[in-house]
């Protein structure tokens, strides 16, 4: 039987090589559980890819802004981002995880000043990248659940 295949998109982003599993959390981060507009989205989990599975995330219409590149790349770190035009992949960039997280992730701790009425932004610094661990500039304490706390 003919495979089905998901579908090349014609203006858009594809991200590509997402941890296995991890394509509904880019969903959440990219807002897309709370309406897409008419743009055609589409998700695939588990497919096989050359060394391992890896889900993909396809958008029409749309390419990210850094801070949601960013964001993808505390989940995903093996992510790459192609923006489609015309058919053809025009760029494509692997994401990174800087070295300081600034005002994308929420310290757990409520009684860190950065949760605080002070209009200072969360700042994290990156104890290991593999596993990726993270610990709060401000309060020292390291951030569990790292997609749980993404903004
Ligand atoms: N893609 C798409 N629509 C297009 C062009 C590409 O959906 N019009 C998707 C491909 O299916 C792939 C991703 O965008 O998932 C990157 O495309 P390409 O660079 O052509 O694939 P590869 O060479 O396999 O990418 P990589 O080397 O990054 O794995």
């Amino acid at each position: 039987m003919k495979e089905l295949k998901i579908q090349p998109i014609r203006n858009g982003t594809v991200i590509d090589h997402i941890t296995p599993g991890c394509a509904l959390k880019v969903l959440r981060i990219l807002r897309i559980t709370e309406g897409t507009g008419d743009s055609i989205i589409s998700a695939v989990m588990n497919v096989d890819s050359k060394k391992r599975k890896k889900d993909i995330v396809k958008i029409e219409n749309r390419e990210l802004k850094a801070s949601e590149v960013d964001k993808i790349a505390l989940i995903a770190p093996n992510a790459t981002i192609n923006i489609i035009r015309d058919y053809e992949v025009k760029e494509k960039h692997r994401v990174v995880v800087p070295d300081e997280i600034v005002g994308i992730v929420k310290c757990a701790n409520p009684n860190c000043v950065s949760n605080s009425r002070e209009p200072i932004k969360s700042r994290f610094v990156v104890k290991s990248r593999e596993p990726l661990r993270i610990k709060c500039f401000y309060c020292e304490r390291e951030l569990e659940d790292i997609s749980a706390g993404i903004v």
